[in-house]
Protein backbone atom coordinates (compact mmCIF):
# COMPACT_ATOMS: atom_id res chain seq x y z
CA UNK A 1 0.00 0.00 0.00
CA UNK A 2 1.57 3.27 -1.14
CA UNK A 3 1.38 6.21 1.12
CA UNK A 4 0.71 9.53 -0.50
CA UNK A 5 1.69 12.97 0.85
CA UNK A 6 -0.17 15.57 -1.13
CA UNK A 7 1.34 18.73 -1.08
CA UNK A 8 -1.07 21.57 -2.08
CA UNK A 9 -1.52 25.80 -2.23
CA UNK A 10 -5.04 26.59 -3.83
CA UNK A 11 -8.10 25.34 -4.75
CA UNK A 12 -7.17 21.40 -4.67
CA UNK A 13 -8.97 20.48 -7.65
CA UNK A 14 -6.27 17.82 -8.56
CA UNK A 15 -5.94 16.79 -4.80
CA UNK A 16 -9.87 16.22 -5.39
CA UNK A 17 -9.04 14.05 -8.57
CA UNK A 18 -6.48 11.59 -6.37
CA UNK A 19 -9.04 11.13 -3.53
CA UNK A 20 -12.12 10.73 -5.89
CA UNK A 21 -9.91 8.20 -8.06
CA UNK A 22 -8.76 6.13 -4.95
CA UNK A 23 -12.58 6.08 -3.72
CA UNK A 24 -13.33 4.89 -7.44
CA UNK A 25 -10.72 2.35 -7.64
CA UNK A 26 -9.00 4.06 -10.85
CA UNK A 27 -5.99 4.38 -8.32
CA UNK A 28 -5.40 1.29 -6.25
CA UNK A 29 -2.70 -0.14 -4.01
CA UNK A 30 -2.47 3.58 -2.19
CA UNK A 31 -3.95 5.69 0.45
CA UNK A 32 -3.87 9.42 0.62
CA UNK A 33 -1.80 9.56 4.45
CA UNK A 34 -1.87 13.64 4.14
CA UNK A 35 -2.00 17.04 2.96
CA UNK A 36 0.63 19.79 3.30
CA UNK A 37 -0.03 23.49 2.74
CA UNK A 38 1.52 26.52 2.91
CA UNK A 39 -1.56 28.28 2.52
CA UNK A 40 -4.05 28.06 5.80
CA UNK A 41 -7.04 29.33 3.23
CA UNK A 42 -6.22 26.59 0.80
CA UNK A 43 -9.30 25.27 0.32
CA UNK A 44 -7.57 22.46 -0.58
CA UNK A 45 -6.87 21.34 3.35
CA UNK A 46 -11.09 21.60 3.60
CA UNK A 47 -11.26 19.37 1.04
CA UNK A 48 -9.22 16.93 3.06
CA UNK A 49 -10.69 17.63 6.29
CA UNK A 50 -13.88 16.80 4.73
CA UNK A 51 -12.46 13.23 3.54
CA UNK A 52 -10.80 13.08 7.54
CA UNK A 53 -7.62 12.98 5.92
CA UNK A 54 -4.85 14.16 8.32
CA UNK A 55 -3.45 17.94 7.41
CA UNK A 56 -1.41 20.77 8.37
CA UNK A 57 -0.49 24.30 6.94
CA UNK A 58 3.45 25.11 7.15
CA UNK A 59 4.49 28.46 5.59
CA UNK A 60 7.78 30.13 4.92
CA UNK A 61 5.99 33.36 6.44
CA UNK A 62 6.07 31.48 10.28
CA UNK A 63 9.86 31.73 10.30
CA UNK A 64 12.76 34.03 10.53
CA UNK A 65 14.20 32.20 7.78
CA UNK A 66 13.73 29.59 4.58
CA UNK A 67 16.46 27.62 6.12
CA UNK A 68 14.29 27.56 9.56
CA UNK A 69 11.05 26.14 7.43
CA UNK A 70 12.94 23.70 5.01
CA UNK A 71 14.02 22.28 8.34
CA UNK A 72 10.53 22.26 9.60
CA UNK A 73 8.65 21.45 6.40
CA UNK A 74 10.95 18.49 5.96
CA UNK A 75 10.23 16.86 9.33
CA UNK A 76 5.99 17.38 8.99
CA UNK A 77 6.66 15.61 5.80
CA UNK A 78 8.49 12.87 7.18
CA UNK A 79 6.27 12.53 9.95
CA UNK A 80 3.43 11.55 7.36
CA UNK A 81 6.13 8.89 6.37
CA UNK A 82 5.28 9.11 2.30
CA UNK A 83 6.63 6.73 -0.46
CA UNK A 84 5.24 9.48 -2.87
CA UNK A 85 5.18 13.08 -2.60
CA UNK A 86 2.54 14.67 -4.83
CA UNK A 87 3.23 18.77 -6.00
CA UNK A 88 -0.73 19.51 -6.88
CA UNK A 89 -0.84 22.92 -6.97
CA UNK A 90 2.37 23.84 -4.84
CA UNK A 91 3.65 27.48 -5.02
CA UNK A 92 6.58 26.59 -2.53
CA UNK A 93 10.31 25.43 -3.53
CA UNK A 94 11.14 21.98 -2.31
CA UNK A 95 14.11 22.46 -0.26
CA UNK A 96 17.32 20.73 -2.32
CA UNK A 97 17.61 18.27 0.87
CA UNK A 98 14.26 16.79 0.43
CA UNK A 99 14.62 16.32 -3.11
CA UNK A 100 17.87 14.10 -2.39
CA UNK A 101 16.35 12.06 0.28
CA UNK A 102 13.14 11.48 -1.85
CA UNK A 103 14.60 11.00 -5.06
CA UNK A 104 12.51 9.88 -8.30
CA UNK A 105 9.60 9.76 -5.31
CA UNK A 106 8.26 13.18 -6.31
CA UNK A 107 6.01 13.94 -8.64
CA UNK A 108 4.65 17.53 -9.70
CA UNK A 109 1.53 18.57 -12.39
CA UNK A 110 2.12 21.60 -14.99
CA UNK A 111 -0.22 22.37 -16.78
CA UNK A 112 1.27 22.47 -20.09
CA UNK A 113 3.51 20.02 -22.68
CA UNK A 114 6.87 20.24 -21.03
CA UNK A 115 9.30 21.98 -21.99
CA UNK A 116 6.97 24.61 -23.80
CA UNK A 117 5.69 26.73 -21.13
CA UNK A 118 7.46 25.87 -18.03
CA UNK A 119 10.50 26.69 -15.81
CA UNK A 120 10.61 30.14 -13.23
CA UNK A 121 7.40 32.27 -13.70
CA UNK A 122 5.26 29.47 -15.13
CA UNK A 123 2.58 28.78 -12.72
CA UNK A 124 -1.19 28.53 -12.55
CA UNK A 125 -2.64 31.61 -14.65
CA UNK A 126 0.67 32.76 -16.42
CA UNK A 127 1.02 29.29 -18.19
CA UNK A 128 -2.23 30.12 -20.29
CA UNK A 129 -1.27 33.35 -21.20
CA UNK A 130 2.03 32.66 -22.14
CA UNK A 131 0.62 29.65 -24.17
CA UNK A 132 -2.13 31.79 -26.26
CA UNK A 133 0.06 35.04 -26.66
CA UNK A 134 2.43 32.67 -28.20
CA UNK A 135 -0.35 31.25 -30.63
CA UNK A 136 -0.18 27.66 -30.02
CA UNK A 137 -2.85 25.25 -31.16
CA UNK A 138 -2.44 22.97 -28.86
CA UNK A 139 -1.39 22.39 -24.72
CA UNK A 140 -2.05 20.03 -22.22
CA UNK A 141 -0.61 18.85 -19.15
CA UNK A 142 2.80 17.21 -17.78
CA UNK A 143 3.56 14.66 -14.91
CA UNK A 144 7.36 14.06 -13.95
CA UNK A 145 9.35 13.70 -11.38
CA UNK A 146 10.59 16.41 -9.75
CA UNK A 147 14.23 16.82 -9.47
CA UNK A 148 16.86 20.37 -8.40
CA UNK A 149 15.86 22.56 -11.24
CA UNK A 150 12.41 23.49 -12.34
CA UNK A 151 9.97 21.53 -13.99
CA UNK A 152 12.78 19.74 -15.43
CA UNK A 153 12.86 16.06 -14.25
CA UNK A 154 11.89 12.86 -15.99
CA UNK A 155 8.55 13.28 -18.14
CA UNK A 156 5.57 10.56 -16.66
CA UNK A 157 3.09 11.01 -18.31
CA UNK A 158 1.80 14.08 -21.34
CA UNK A 159 -1.92 14.83 -22.53
CA UNK A 160 -2.60 17.55 -25.22
CA UNK A 161 -5.97 19.91 -25.26
CA UNK A 162 -6.54 21.71 -28.14
CA UNK A 163 -6.52 25.26 -27.90
CA UNK A 164 -9.92 27.25 -29.38
CA UNK A 165 -9.84 30.69 -30.99
CA UNK A 166 -12.18 32.45 -28.61
CA UNK A 167 -10.19 30.91 -25.36
CA UNK A 168 -9.08 33.22 -22.64
CA UNK A 169 -6.73 31.99 -20.19
CA UNK A 170 -9.42 31.15 -17.33
CA UNK A 171 -11.16 29.32 -19.73
CA UNK A 172 -8.03 27.30 -21.20
CA UNK A 173 -6.95 26.83 -17.61
CA UNK A 174 -10.05 25.23 -16.57
CA UNK A 175 -10.36 22.92 -19.74
CA UNK A 176 -6.42 21.85 -19.42
CA UNK A 177 -7.53 20.68 -15.42
CA UNK A 178 -10.40 19.07 -17.11
CA UNK A 179 -8.93 17.28 -19.98
CA UNK A 180 -5.59 17.01 -18.77
CA UNK A 181 -4.39 17.36 -15.47
CA UNK A 182 -7.27 15.94 -13.11
CA UNK A 183 -6.75 12.79 -15.74
CA UNK A 184 -2.94 12.04 -16.03
CA UNK A 185 -2.16 13.03 -12.64
CA UNK A 186 -4.31 9.94 -11.23
CA UNK A 187 -3.27 7.48 -13.80
CA UNK A 188 0.51 8.98 -12.82
CA UNK A 189 0.01 8.06 -9.01
CA UNK A 190 -1.78 4.35 -9.88
CA UNK A 191 1.39 3.06 -12.42
CA UNK A 192 3.50 4.10 -9.60
CA UNK A 193 1.83 2.68 -6.55
CA UNK A 194 1.16 -0.61 -8.88
CA UNK A 195 5.21 -0.85 -9.47
CA UNK A 196 4.28 0.13 -13.49
CA UNK A 197 7.25 2.86 -14.21
CA UNK A 198 11.13 3.08 -13.32
CA UNK A 199 13.32 5.66 -14.19
CA UNK A 200 16.48 4.48 -15.86
CA UNK A 201 18.98 7.16 -17.24
CA UNK A 202 16.94 10.40 -16.69
CA UNK A 203 13.60 8.49 -18.66
CA UNK A 204 10.74 7.00 -17.32
CA UNK A 205 10.18 3.66 -18.67
CA UNK A 206 7.08 1.33 -18.38
CA UNK A 207 7.37 -1.89 -17.28
C1 LIG B 1 -3.75 25.19 -11.35
O1 LIG B 1 -3.26 26.33 -12.05
C2 LIG B 1 -3.27 23.94 -12.03
O2 LIG B 1 -3.19 24.14 -13.42
C3 LIG B 1 -1.91 23.75 -11.45
O3 LIG B 1 -1.99 24.24 -10.11
C4 LIG B 1 -3.06 25.19 -10.00
C5 LIG B 1 -3.97 24.89 -8.85
O4 LIG B 1 -4.62 23.69 -9.05
N1 LIG B 1 -1.51 22.36 -11.48
P1 LIG B 1 -5.52 23.01 -7.87
O5 LIG B 1 -6.94 23.32 -8.21
O6 LIG B 1 -5.09 23.66 -6.54
O7 LIG B 1 -5.21 21.57 -7.93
Amino acid sequence: MLDVVVLVSGGGTNLQAVMDAVDEGRITNARIAGVISNNPNAYALERARKKGIANCCISPKMFETREEFNEKFLEAVDEMEPDLIVLAGFLVVIPPVMIRKYRNQIINIHPSLIPSFCGKGYYGLKVHEAALERGVKVTGATVHFVDEGTDTGPIILQKAVEIRQEDTPEALQRRVMEQAEWKILPQAVDLIANGKIKVVDNQVRFL
